[in-house]
């Protein structure tokens, strides 16, 4: 396998892993880099990012802005918001890739961030949501 592969959570479940939709990078048969996804059902249905990585020694090739190209038409297909918590350390040359993809920082200063969020539901709703 070469490049970034879906897996379902039923697989991640074969794998011995948490129940989560993964996509993994695998460069040169290594897997290199990776994001998660969970299924949130409240305050409305939409999908968790969780855990975006690549390795140290990959960084800057543009690997993660793949693997987020992959993650953001898989929530699109699926008609339904993505959310995750921007942290992305300070300084670091990534900072900032989240809005710059269009995700939408929700007012708050918690980092959350959404992605294909439905123009009639009000962000509000999504106060005290405690991202995982
Ligand atoms: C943050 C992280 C995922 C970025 O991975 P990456 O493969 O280096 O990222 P990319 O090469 O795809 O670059 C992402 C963005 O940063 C920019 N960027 C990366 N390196 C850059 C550099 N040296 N100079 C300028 N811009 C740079 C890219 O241009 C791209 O910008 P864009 O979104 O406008 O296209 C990776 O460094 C990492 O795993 N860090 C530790 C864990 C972490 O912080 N995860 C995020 C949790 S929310």
């Amino acid at each position: 396998m070469e490049g970034i592969e879906y897996s379902s959570p039923k697989k991640s479940i074969e794998d011995g892993e948490l129940p989560q939709h993964r996509f993994d990078l695998v460069v040169n048969g290594e897997k290199i880099g990776a994001a998660e996804i969970d299924y949130v059902s409240k305050p409305l249905p939409m999908y968790q990012v969780t855990d975006l990585y690549v390795d140290f020694e990959h960084k800057g090739k543009g690997y993660a802005s793949q693997i987020m190209d992959q993650v953001e038409n898989w929530i699109r297909e699926r008609k339904k918001p993505g959310i995750l918590v921007d942290a992305i350390l300070e300084g670091d040359p990534a900072q900032g890739m989240y809005a710059r993809r269009g995700w939408k920082e929700v007012p708050g200063g918690l980092g959350l961030h959404v992605y294909n969020w439905p123009d009639k539901i009000d962000l509000g709703i999504l106060e005290g949501y405690g991202a995982r």
